[in-house]
């Protein structure tokens, strides 16, 4: 129960990495607020997991949003200990045929979201005074660029960097700032990415996913209990003298 009455504040959370690490949030002892546009699916989620996770409906893009699920989070549980930027999208083009309308979209999504509910959530946990632990999803997307992968690689690069400024500010307020790298994780992400594969390389379905699960050193793609345990470190008192990290977890994808 290393996440024993700790509250924590997930993002994206309504399927996929997200849920997951809801589960294993409430596993450890933490009440856990699922935060996701997809209300229903949120909802449902938080249902299976029982009275230890609420959903609620936030638009990482909306910065009313953001101040009021913040404010409503903090008020009703008596403060936010973890908070998790973990919605995302994905989007795929090469620089050739990148659009203004998908550069808006993939950054407000994956870098303007997660920079205002750090500034949202620190706010909250400095006034509180007893710090609290952020993590922001990246990928291995953000080490290397991609051909085909313009925007979501930069973007995922901007929050690496955005991690190391936010932990080296919020340090001496007791909060830690660290991120996860993951390599290739199974779910409904995926089946994105491998649909975008077969339209720019001409594949057939699930070609290009049962090729990268080959490449991976370990043999295979992650489920999210593989990240989950990362997570959960990163948001114990066991990660108390880290901070600006950003950690792999990708089977051996990727060597820093
Ligand atoms: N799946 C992978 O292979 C992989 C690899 C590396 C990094 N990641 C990163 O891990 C995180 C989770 O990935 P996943 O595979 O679970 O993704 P996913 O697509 O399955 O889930 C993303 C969730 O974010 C929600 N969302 C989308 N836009 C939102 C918005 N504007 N406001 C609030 N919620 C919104 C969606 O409704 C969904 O529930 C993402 O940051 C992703 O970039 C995933």
């Amino acid at each position: 129960m290393r996440l024993n009455g700790k509250v924590a504040l997930i993002t994206g959370a309504a399927r996929g990495i997200g849920y997951g690490f809801a589960k294993a949030f409430v596993a450890e002892g933490a009440k856990v607020v699922i935060a996701d546009i997809d209300i229903a699916r949120a909802e449902s989620g938080a249902r299976d997991i029982g009275p230890a996770a609420r959903a609620v409906r936030l638009d990482v893009t909306k910065l009313d949003d953001i101040e009021r699920v913040v404010k409503e989070v903090d008020q009703e549980f008596g403060g936010i200990d973890i908070l998790v930027n973990n919605a995302a999208i994905f989007d795929m083009a090469p620089i050739q045929d990148i659009t203004e309308a998908s550069y808006d979209r993939v950054f407000d999504i994956n870098l303007k979201g997660p920079l205002f509910m750090m500034k949202a959530v620190a706010n909250a946990m400095i006034a509180r005074g007893r710090g609290g632990k952020i993590i922001n999803m990246a990928s291995q997307a953000g080490r290397r660029g991609e051909a085909l992968v313009t925007l979501y690689c930069a973007s995922k690069a901007a929050i690496i960097s955005a991690t190391q400024s936010a932990a080296l500010a919020l340090v001496k307020h007791g909060i830690n700032v660290n991120a996860i790298a993951p390599g290739v994780v199974d779910g409904e992400h995926w089946d994105v990415v491998d649909a975008s594969f077969a339209k720019w390389e001409g594949l057939k379905p699930g070609e290009k996913k049962a090729a990268v699960a080959k490449a991976v050193p370990i043999g295979r793609f992650a489920n999210p209990e593989d990240i989950a345990g990362l997570a959960i470190f990163l948001a114990s008192a066991e990660s108390n003298y880290i901070l600006a990290q950003t950690y792999n977890v990708d089977g051996g994808n990727w060597m820093s």
